[in-house]
């Protein structure tokens, strides 16, 4: 994992970045007051943003990217090329198991870049934060 210093030489990891943070506006975190945005480039070049949503019953709670990737499949995706997930706070943000898993089924491998709140960058691939994984290959 390499920490990153903007600005950024790739326009579309900046970009990546910017509708991350942007996304996390929209979370609906009553319960958490943790507020998570993504933003994820597939293989057409176009990228989805999504942002927690959480719900009384908490364990039905959808975290920014997975919210941003099946919002992707379901518009015909199938090839996530990089994700950035982004928050307001000083610590990093991590994705959980579940959304690792998730990144998974459309990625081998990956560029994730973590945005903390103020705007710092941390980049690394899904083979590092998910290794030796399962995948849909494995099915075939
Ligand atoms: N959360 C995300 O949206 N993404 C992550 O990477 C970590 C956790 C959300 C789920 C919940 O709404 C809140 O953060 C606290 O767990």
């Amino acid at each position: 994992m390499e920490e990153i210093f903007p600005p950024l030489e790739n326009k579309g990891d900046e970009e990546l970045i910017r509708l991350a943070r942007e996304a996390y506006q929209q979370a609906y975190v009553p319960y958490s007051n943790y507020p998570v945005g993504a933003a994820a480039r597939f293989s057409s070049g176009k990228i989805y943003r999504g942002c927690n949503v959480e719900n009384a019953s908490y364990g039905l709670t959808v975290c920014a990217e997975r919210t941003a990737i099946f919002q992707a499949a379901a518009a015909g995706e199938r090839e996530l090329s990089s994700i950035a997930i982004a928050v307001p706070t000083e610590e990093f943000p991590s994705p959980c198991g579940a959304c690792r898993q998730v990144m998974r089924e459309f990625a081998k491998d990956c560029r994730l870049m973590l945005v903390n709140g103020q705007g710092r960058v941390k980049a690394t691939s899904l083979q590092e934060l998910l290794p030796f994984s399962f995948g849909p290959e494995y099915l075939e």
